[in-house]
């Protein structure tokens, strides 16, 4: 133990030795270092808000915050799912990008629940659900799903609000997304076809309209007929834009809009200034991001943790957890590079995935292609999310496989790789060195707890964990909300490696 010049028995704090006499101010070197090294660990403990074990003789500290699901690899990786488990504690669920190219499925009691523009909190009685200022809102889609919601007898009214600020995509958008893909031919993107790229478009043109231009109904037919306009010019006959009817739909269903449309800005500040709990579900995912995906295989958005700060209007010191949703193994809809992929031969490993997993989109009920996880491309999501821990999910897929691959390092032409090639003939030509581990066999869908997990599976988890270097806190062991082992808050990276 270190002792003071004054001879008084140091205490620790944050695990390091201090001056007991702490109103004093130290006079010597080593009073000053260690009044530093006091304040450093006092400043890391209200950074980290105790999601790092807490240092020997302090206490963890919650930081209330914004906490943020997000999709790691190429989407569909179980958002919706956590969402719905984690937002029965929330009070606010938000949308912050993207729009009705989303699909999350939720499985409660058996009643399967698919949502493409609400958030999946909305499943909370309790929960108001945003649908902020980055998203891009199909209105009649919208809806429907509204429509839908009050079918299987569930209560919306007053607990869904819209931002003024979201920009509109028209059915005109959705026409140009076919046209355009139908132009690409073999190179086309795969998209949803929802009217995502060309609504984002629009807006970054300048000539985009927003939910709250129905305010103003002059200036809402005046803009729309521009924009559409513009999209005649563009596109000629291949467009058709019934402009009267169009125009007649939306002053008809402005009243219904307009009751839920605010400033979500003001809205979701408010709500965190009352000290309430509020819980952010990614749509789409990183490697789909217009910035950091595989470009130009992504879509119009970011998906990746940029978008809650510009998608909501909240500031980056009030986020909190940010939660990678990662599948335990990949999948990917649409066209673009996939170094993990597998094929689907009969009895092969892919064909396990795609069947056992029911691989088909939610939104588009495409065949979603299937392979390995992706260890690099983990790295890569979760160094530009900062993932604070991660949500592995579908782990019950990989049971009945006599072994399992882990994509651990690409190479390109013999060249170990660091980073993720922004080249996409790169990225399609890398050879993926893959670490081979021993399958289970055992049925996991009732497992609670990780210890009741088969040793394999565990073995699996552990690995993954170690090579992404993030906790994984929860492990998904199948549809349902309650197929979930969480290893609860504080489960963290030295926990793993006492545990090893
Ligand atoms: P999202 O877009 O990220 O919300 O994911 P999707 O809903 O599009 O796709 C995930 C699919 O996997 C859905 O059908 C979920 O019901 C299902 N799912 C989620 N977690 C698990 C899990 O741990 N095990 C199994 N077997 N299915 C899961
Ligand atoms: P969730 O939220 C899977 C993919 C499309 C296509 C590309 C561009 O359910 O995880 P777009 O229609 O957005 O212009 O299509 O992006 N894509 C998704 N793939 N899950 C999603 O969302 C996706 N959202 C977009 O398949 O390859
Ligand atoms: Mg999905």
């Amino acid at each position: 133990m270190l002792s003071n010049d004054d001879g008084k028995q140091p205490r620790t704090f944050g695990g390091f030795a201090t001056t007991a006499a702490c109103d004093a101010p130290p006079t010597t070197i080593l009073g000053l270092l260690q009044e530093l090294s006091h304040k450093v660990s006092r400043l890391e403990n209200v950074l980290v808000g105790g999601s790092i074990a807490p240092f020997a003789g302090t206490k963890p500290v919650q930081k209330a915050g914004i906490d943020v699901v997000l999709g790691a690899q190429w989407g569909d990786e179980g958002k919706g799912k956590l969402v719905d488990l984690l937002s029965q504690d929330y009070d606010v669920c938000a949308r912050v990008a993207g729009g009705s190219n989303a699909g999350h499925t939720i499985v409660v009691e058996g009643k399967k629940y698919k949502f493409h523009l609400l958030p999946s909190g909305i499943l909370n009685p309790k929960a108001t659900c945003v649908i902020g200022n980055g998203v891009v809102v199909h209105l009649p889609s919208f809806l429907n799903e509204l429509d839908g919601l009050k079918l299987s007898g569930v209560e919306y009214a007053g607990r869904v609000l819209v931002s003024d600020r979201a920009h509109i995509v028209f059915d005109f958008h959705q026409q140009v997304d076919g046209k355009q893909e139908a132009g690409l031919g073999r190179h086309k993107i795969g998209t949803t076809k929802k009217g995502i790229g060309p609504a984002y478009a629009s807006k970054i043109s300048r000539n985009g309209l927003r939910v709250g231009d129905l305010q103003n109904w002059e200036y809402f037919e005046q803009r729309f007929r521009a924009l559409a306009a513009a999209h005649e010019r563009a596109y000629g006959e291949a467009l058709e834009i019934d402009l009267d009817e169009q125009l007649a739909y939306y002053k008809g269903i402005s009243e219904r809009v307009l009751s839920m449309t605010v400033d979500t800005i003001d809205f979701t500040n408010a709500q965190f200034e009352q000290g309430k709990r509020i819980l952010v579900e990614g749509a789409n995912a990183t490697m789909l991001d217009i910035d950091f995906g595989t470009y130009p295989y992504v879509t119009s958005s970011n998906p990746s943790i940029g978008s809650v700060l510009t998608g909501l209007g909240v500031s980056p010191s009030k986020l909190r957890g940010i939660y990678g949703t990662v599948k335990a193994y990949c999948t990917r809809v649409g066209e673009g590079p996939f170094p993990t992929e597998l094929d689907f031969t009969e009895g092969s490993p892919g064909s396990h995935l795609s069947q056992v997993g029911a691989e088909w989109g939610t939104t588009t009920g495409r065949a979603r292609r299937c392979g390995w996880l992706d260890i690099p491309q983990m790295k890569y999501s979760a160094l530009i999310n900062g993932f604070t821990s991660v949500n592995l999910t579908k782990i019950d897929v990989l049971t009945g496989l006599s072994e399992i691959k882990l994509g651990k390092a690409y190479k390109y032409k013999g060249e170990y790789l660091t980073g993720m090639p922004a080249n996409l003939t790169t990225l399609g030509d890398v050879e993926v060195e893959y670490e081979i581990m021993p399958g289970w066999s055992e049925d996991i869908t009732t497992c609670k707890n990780f210890d009741d997990l088969p040793e394999n599976c565990q073995k699996y988890i552990l690995r993954v964990q170690e090579l992404i270097g993030v906790p994984i806190r929860w492990i998904g062991v199948g549809p349902n909300r309650a197929d979930v082992i969480d290893r609860g808050e504080g489960w963290d990276l030295v926990t793993m490696d006492k545990s090893e």
